[in-house]
């Protein structure tokens, strides 16, 4: 998806070449979003107009381009006020080229220009409304309406401020959109805006803030004794200029000196700062002669008085490459550590005990509920596949398991009793927050398992667990899937944990939980004999992987990663339906791999087994360590550790997120940002 960056330094002297170098670093931070083009806009040289630099491909070229106007772009200038805003843009309407990528712009003269993630469902009818008006357009985008329409309006209303601007523009657009604004008019300002799509502000100053967060100012309809809000739409008229008010945040005297960054996500601002303000729903985050204010259109009687200024515990180092080829293999042999962090403070080994404080206080609620409802897309529907039987036994509640897509088209009946758990990695996919909301409107209770903090998910819960797996970069999820594999477990032992039945059950899991660092270890030393069967695998055009029960779901899981990475196509097949239909693929020439661990679906796994050798099949096996009955019909084996049933899905899988890692290498794709493909997901 597309990402934002922006950048404001105020009374910090900085060079035109170290704004520019702040601003391809943090597209460079946001390159793991995927996108397929690239642009900046600051100051020109001059000082009097704007310099717009756009490039398709990747940053690299943007940089490239860039170094190259190193002398019209008077790199060696400094600047005490600027603003510089960049983007990488992940092409919906219009090819990607660098007319389509952004910064869009009202007109030649740049007067206003913007940065956008998101898609304005109704900017057909405001591009004919400005046609009319006789305005022009020079790209396929969306998005270059905004940039029109803020002209118009200021046209219309040359008293009004930036921010004042930007509101009453936003509220003619409807979809979802994260938007960052640089004006000709207004130098030294940037107007920021989100509804749907994330964008955070952070800010650095030379010494720690006197506060700890950034009261919102509200526009007319502010009632402060909480009478009813209106529905009423803000007119141009009704914006009258603010009295200034304790209602900002102005740096202290030793604070005057003072940079924000706009991002889409911490991870691009983290090297700057770690102090940030996660931006909600229709906030308009305006900076101004270097103080920033939060303003709102309106308010309802719940809305806060204030945006927190949260400190993000990120370090850099999570999100740096370190001696791996790519953020995706780092993440796969970071799984000894994350699935640890996963379980920390939270599972008590000794004491057979689990807390998920995030929940801890609507278990009872969540005990008495009608039914649990796991939904998500992608890897993170898998870890809900991957997880349901065990739920299903340790709470002996029905669960359901949802792709967030379909379960919206089919307006599925959701009742005030229900339980609704939202997966999701970044926390931002616009299915799985689109459910979530249809969920909440009807009275369930929504619980978030997420990756990321201050994430729309994150926030729009009633409760919720944070996976803790850390940073994931690379487009293909691997250790965010164990992470939430784990969570789901975690959560199913709090549910059972008076039910005298299950004792023994809970200490078996609890023990496969303890052990699961050592093992994964264990299973990533299959590394290199991975890579040598990737050789045999790599021309190929298809892989089939089956298993079925507990091992479902990294059939499903591994089959993704296959596709996704390596282009081929591959199927994850439930066993049991192979005589279904799948069989007819089988032949000698057909890669098959199969999942056949001592479980209690093993015998009917040993007969798909058969049903496969008998078609002159010869599949690649994963199965336990010294397993030596069932290796005798595989054409290679990889072995992983003996764990308890519902657990082995976790070693079982990372043979094959190895595997797909491998086979693309060798057929040369870009691994940590497949084609076609973004890490968050933010557009339904
Ligand atoms: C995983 O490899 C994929 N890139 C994708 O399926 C992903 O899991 C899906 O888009 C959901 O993302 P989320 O977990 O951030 O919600």
């Amino acid at each position: 998806m597309c990402g934002i960056f922006a950048y404001l330094n105020h009374l910090t002297p900085k060079t035109r070449k170290e704004v520019l170098d702040f601003l391809v670093n943090g597209l460079k931070r946001l390159e793991y979003r995927g996108y397929d083009s690239a642009g900046v806009a600051v100051d020109s040289a001059d000082g009097n107009n704007m310099a717009i630099i756009k490039k398709s491909g990747k940053v690299q070229a943007l940089e490239d381009e860039i170094n190259s106007l190193a002398s019209s772009l008077a790199f060696d200038t400094i600047m005490d006020c600027h603003v510089g805003i960049a983007h990488t843009r992940w092409a919906t309407h219009g090819v990607p080229n660098a007319q389509n990528a952004h910064p869009q712009r009202s007109d030649t003269e740049n007067t206003f220009c913007l940065v956008h993630n998101g898609i304005i469902t109704n900017y057909k009818d405001i591009k004919l409304f400005l046609a009319k008006k006789g305005y022009t357009f020079e790209s396929d985008t969306d998005t270059e309406i905004i940039a029109k329409l803020m002209l118009h309006i200021y046209k219309s209303h040359p008293q009004n401020t930036f921010q004042e601007i930007v509101e009453q523009c936003i509220q003619q657009l409807e979809g979802a959109f994260a938007v960052c604004f640089k004006s000709k008019l207004f130098p030294g300002e940037c107007v920021a805006s989100r509804r749907g799509s994330p964008l955070l502000v952070a800010i650095k100053t030379k010494t720690r803030l006197a506060t700890d967060h950034i009261p919102i100012l509200y526009g007319k309809d502010f009632r402060p004794h909480g009478g009813p809000a209106t529905n009423e739409t803000l007119t141009a008229a009704s914006l009258m200029p603010r009295t200034p008010s304790t209602a900002e945040f102005q740096p202290m005297e030793e604070d005057k000196q003072v940079e924000y960054f706009f991002a889409s996500d911490a991870s691009a601002v983290i090297e700057h700062t770690n102090r940030v303000i996660f931006l909600e729903d229709d906030d308009v985050a305006a900076v101004k002669d270097g103080t920033l204010t939060i303003h709102r259109i309106r308010r309802n009687l719940d809305d806060p008085h204030a945006r927190e200024i949260t400190t993000i515990k990120m370090e850099i180092q999570q999100i740096m490459k370190g001696n791996y080829n790519s953020f995706m293999q780092k993440e796969i042999f970071e799984q000894p550590e994350s699935v640890v962090n996963t379980m920390r403070g939270r599972m008590n080994f000794e004491g057979q005990s689990i807390i998920l404080g995030g929940i801890k206080d609507y278990i009872p609620e969540i005990k008495r509920c009608r039914r649990l409802m796991l939904i998500a897309c992608g890897t993170s529907y898998h870890s809900a596949v991957a997880t349901r039987q065990l739920l299903e036994e340790l709470t002996e509640l029905p669960v359901m398991v949802e792709l967030a897509s379909d379960f919206l088209d089919r307006n599925t009946p959701v009742f005030r009793d229900d339980v609704c758990f939202f997966i999701s990695q970044s926390g931002e996919t616009a299915d799985t927050l689109m459910a979530l909301r249809y969920c909440k409107n009807r009275g369930a209770l929504i619980v978030g398992v997420t990756n990321t903090v201050g994430s729309s998910i994150c926030r729009e819960s009633h409760c919720g667990v944070h996976i803790n797996a850390g940073p994931e970069i690379g487009v293909a999820s691997t250790k965010a899937y164990t992470s939430q594999f784990i969570s789901l477990v975690m959560f199913g032992l709090v549910m059972s944990e008076d039910r005298i039945s299950l004792q023994q059950r809970r200490k078996d899991i609890i023990q496969g939980l303890r052990q699961l660092e050592e093992q994964i270890r264990e299973v990533l030393k299959l590394d290199s004999k991975v890579q040598e069967l990737a050789k045999d695998l790599y021309k190929h055009k298809s892989l089939l992987i089956m298993g079925r029960g507990y091992n479902f779901a990294t059939c499903l899981e591994g089959a993704l990663k296959v596709k996704e990475l390596t282009y081929m196509h591959s199927e994850g097949i439930m066993a049991g339906e192979l005589k279904h239909g799948p069989l007819a693929l089988v032949d000698e020439t057909m890669p098959v791999i199969m999942i056949v661990t001592r479980d209690p679906v093993y015998n009917k796994c040993m007969n798909a087994l058969q049903q496969v050798t008998a078609r002159e099949g010869r599949p690649i096996l994963i199965c336990e360590k010294g397993d030596k009955e069932t290796q005798e019909f595989a054409s290679s084996i990889l072995e992983v550790p003996h764990s308890v049933d519902c657990l082995q899905g976790i070693l079982t899988v990372i043979p094959l997120q190895l595997l797909s890692y491998h086979i693309a290498v060798l057929r040369g794709c870009n691994v940590d940002c497949p084609r076609n493909l973004a890490k968050s997901v933010t557009v339904e």
